[in-house]
């Protein structure tokens, strides 16, 4: 015989209602914590910092922080800056760098989201590096093991190319149990394969005993409006020109593949964290503006954290000849900043 509150419990689940329990662990909380937010892109991901045109400077986390980013994520092309045999030892002036970064960002009341970024030799020859991407997170979570709970580890931006979806989740655990037994409780953020984009998410297969995973997408929806001119992105001059000014047909676009995120995330119990969107200077600003301001507030209304792609380069809401902020991105992004 069920008893009575069996019976309540799962008309309640039934209802969706069971989802708020879970509200109280631990990775919802850090997505709560997590809220809004900025990638510090093109600078520790680049070749070697300042490569790409950014380097970090110590003021740029109280110009975050007082602006209202809640965190911050921090892409790092580990993979150039550690050795190329076994034991793969990461570089220990980099080390220090990261390290000096890191404290710069918490001592700012900022959470950080620390991302490994751009191995480009894993994405190209998954089973000649998977060895070396375990050392490098062995190396990283020893590291990083006392650092506080508002710390979180992304194992791996974008996987794509050789790195298919298959190889992607039956990698993952690997990477999870290196980093779990450096540092077990750590929340880590894992997104699906083909370039961590959403319509992925129904292949990706997470170990499913590990509740402390925040799981991440990317949306750069239109491609072709996000992405026009872009130098990186093949036949991307012939986009240019292309406007989103919020017509009925582009804003539902937009809401009805994030539904398909928001009820992924509800059927496998997961929180979300939208790691990267943004739309690139090629574009016009009132265009960037709208559509920003758009996605943004529809990732608040489906309760998914967000980051945007990025701070002070192609996509910047910040100009750092001005060392200003450019007023409007940053109005769509934190509509209550000064
Ligand atoms: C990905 C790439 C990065 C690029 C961004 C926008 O994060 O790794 O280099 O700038 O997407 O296309």
């Amino acid at each position: 015989m069920p008893t009575r509150s069996s019976i309540i419990l799962a008309l309640l689940t039934c209802l969706g209602v069971g989802h708020r329990a879970n509200a109280e662990e631990p990775a919802y909380a850090a997505v709560r914590a997590l809220g809004s937010g900025i990638n510090l892109g093109n600078a520790l991901d680049g070749p070697s910092e300042g490569e790409w045109g950014v380097t970090i400077k110590k003021e740029y986390f109280a110009t975050i922080r007082q602006a209202g980013f809640q965190h911050v994520r921090l892409p790092v092309r580990w993979s150039a800056h550690a050795e190329k045999e076994a034991p793969y030892t990461i570089d220990e002036t980099f080390f220090k760098r990261v390290d000096e970064v890191l404290d710069q960002a918490l001592k700012a009341g900022l959470h950080v989201v620390l991302d490994l970024h751009h191995y480009d030799e894993m994405t190209a020859d998954p089973d000649a590096h998977t060895d070396r991407l375990l050392a490098l997170w062995k190396q990283i979570a020893e590291r990083y093991r006392k650092l506080p709970p508002s710390v979180l580890y992304e194992p791996f931006n974008e996987p794509h190319d050789k790195l298919t979806p298959e190889k992607w989740n039956a990698l993952f655990p690997k990477l999870l149990a290196t980093i779990r037994r450096a540092d077990p409780a750590r929340i880590v953020v894992v997104g699906p394969g083909e370039w961590n984009g959403f319509r992925q998410l129904p292949n990706l297969k997470l170990p499913g005993g590990d509740r402390r995973l925040v799981v991440t997408v990317h949306y750069y929806e239109p491609f072709e409006f996000t992405h026009q001119g872009a130098s990186w992105v093949d036949n991307a001059d012939d986009w240019v020109g292309r406007t989103w000014t919020g017509s009925d047909e582009q804003k539902e676009q937009v809401t009805n593949a994030l539904t398909t995120i928001s009820r992924w995330s509800k059927a496998n119990d997961r929180p979300i964290y939208i790691g990267e969107f943004g739309a690139f200077s090629k574009a016009d600003m009132d265009s960037r503006v709208a559509w920003t301001k758009f996605v943004r507030s529809e990732f608040e209304r489906l309760h998914f954290a967000w980051a945007y792609w990025e701070f002070a380069s192609g996509f910047g809401a910040y100009d750092p000849e001005e060392n200003a902020w450019r007023k409007p991105l940053l109005e769509a992004l934190l509509p209550d900043s000064e």
